[in-house]
């Protein structure tokens, strides 16, 4: 059994669904299920005997060595986070809590669980976490790309405070010998992701008409990747990543932010054309977020030379499966933006805690 943090949320979910379709091993997921997180991703799984879904918080030390005794994970993969830059920007307090406090809370309990295990099972142990790109700052536009040993410079409460976290993994692996690898990966896009993000929140205002609100001078570049090569990424790190290593994930697919709002306009027209003609009209630019990153870009090539990884969507295959899920999952977006999963949440948290 793997144990999966953060599974309800859109890349959690994704990889969760991914590992089930691949093979049988049975998948331990714990959410929170804050705003982010949405039962209605794992619903294809209800009755699946494979997964288990828990509601808690990754800082609950009494629930997640309970769980780690009763189900004997043989690794941990902590997607849990809070993950928007702009809400770390309006209120940092949830992000400290969890990514740098959680994190801690959850390697402290991991690492008392696996002080417990012997032989083969203590030895095959894995705590992979899951980071990002953005702990290495800002790119001009001719400097080269992040590799994994480009230093770290976070510059906003978001960044920080993942940039903490790996901090905290990588001392929990030196100090403590906990075997530990970690992933920084570049923008993911793909079903299933909440429309706080540019591009299901472009999709989403683009199909109501609505204005598209482009940032600063949208030259702001990021390197995309979709979320099911970011899935196989992390299955090659696990599998085969050398303990204590950290991998850089990326899709080679540099774009500034005014391509890619364009692109998707202009999916959007080819697939629900309107009599008011190119949805690009509706392209507005707005205030800047304060402290933008300009530019983000992956050097994979420890993962693709050591372990022989290399991601299967170009963008344009990529952004059309996206867009496409999107006009036929209309319904998830609307059920997500109206809260309608929260109410779930409310009567089940505490019943569903108690039964972990
Ligand atoms: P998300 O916000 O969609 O999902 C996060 C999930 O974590 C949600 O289901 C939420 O309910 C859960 N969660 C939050 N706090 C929790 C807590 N205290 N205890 C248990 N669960 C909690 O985020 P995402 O985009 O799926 O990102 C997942 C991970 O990948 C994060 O660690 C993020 O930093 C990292 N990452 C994201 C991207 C990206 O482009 N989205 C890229 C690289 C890395
Ligand atoms: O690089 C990996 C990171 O990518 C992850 O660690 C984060 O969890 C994830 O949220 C993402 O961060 P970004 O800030 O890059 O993603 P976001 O979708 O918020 O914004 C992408 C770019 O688009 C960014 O330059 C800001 C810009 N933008 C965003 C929104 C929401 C706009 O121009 N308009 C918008 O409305």
């Amino acid at each position: 059994m793997i144990f999966v943090t953060g599974g309800a949320g859109f890349i959690g979910a994704n990889f969760v669904l991914d590992w089930l379709d691949l093979q049988d091993e049975p998948v331990l997921t714990l959410d929170k299920l804050t705003y982010a997180g949405n039962r209605d991703n794992l619903a294809s799984l209800d009755q699946d005997p494979r997964h288990t879904l828990v509601v808690g918080d990754i800082g609950d030390t009494a629930l997640v060595r309970a769980l780690l005794k009763l189900h004997r994970p043989r690794a941990i993969l902590n997607f849990a986070a809070e993950s928007h830059v702009d809400r770390s920007i309006y209120g940092p307090a949830d992000f400290i809590q969890t990514n740098i406090v959680g994190t801690f809370h959850l390697l402290e309990s991991v690492r008392a669980y696996w002080n417990e295990l012997g032989g083969k099972e203590r030895e095959n142990f894995r705590f992979l976490h899951v980071s990002t790109d953005e702990v290495y700052g800002s790119l001009a536009p001719q400097d080269p790309a992040f590799s994994e040993s480009t230093p770290y410079a976070p510059n906003s409460p978001y960044s920080a405070s993942k940039a903490a976290s790996d901090h905290l993994v990588r001392a929990w692996h030196h100090t403590y010998g906990l075997p530990v690898l970690t992933t920084n990966c570049s923008n993911n896009y793909g079903p299933y992701q909440f429309p706080e993000k540019l591009i299901p929140l472009i999709l989403h205002q683009a199909l109501a008409d609505k204005p598209l609100p482009v940032y600063g001078d949208g030259q702001n570049v990021r390197d995309w990747l979709h979320v099911s090569d970011h899935a196989s990424g992390i299955r090659r790190v696990l599998e085969a990543g050398r303990v204590g290593e950290t991998y850089n994930i990326g899709g080679n697919s540099e774009l500034a932010n005014l391509t890619v709002v364009e692109a998707l306009c202009d999916a959007l027209d080819r697939h629900r054309p309107t009599a008011q003609g190119s949805r690009r009209r509706l392209i507005q630019f707005v205030t800047d977020r304060p402290g933008h990153d300009r530019r983000y870009a992956i050097d994979a090539r420890k993962i693709r030379k050591e372990l022989d990884w290399q991601p299967a969507h170009s963008f344009a295959s990529g952004l059309e499966q996206t867009v496409r899920w999107y006009l036929d999952h209309q319904e998830w977006s609307e059920r997500v933006l109206s809260g309608a999963y929260r109410s779930w949440l409310e009567q089940n948290y505490a019943e569903r805690r108690q039964e972990a």
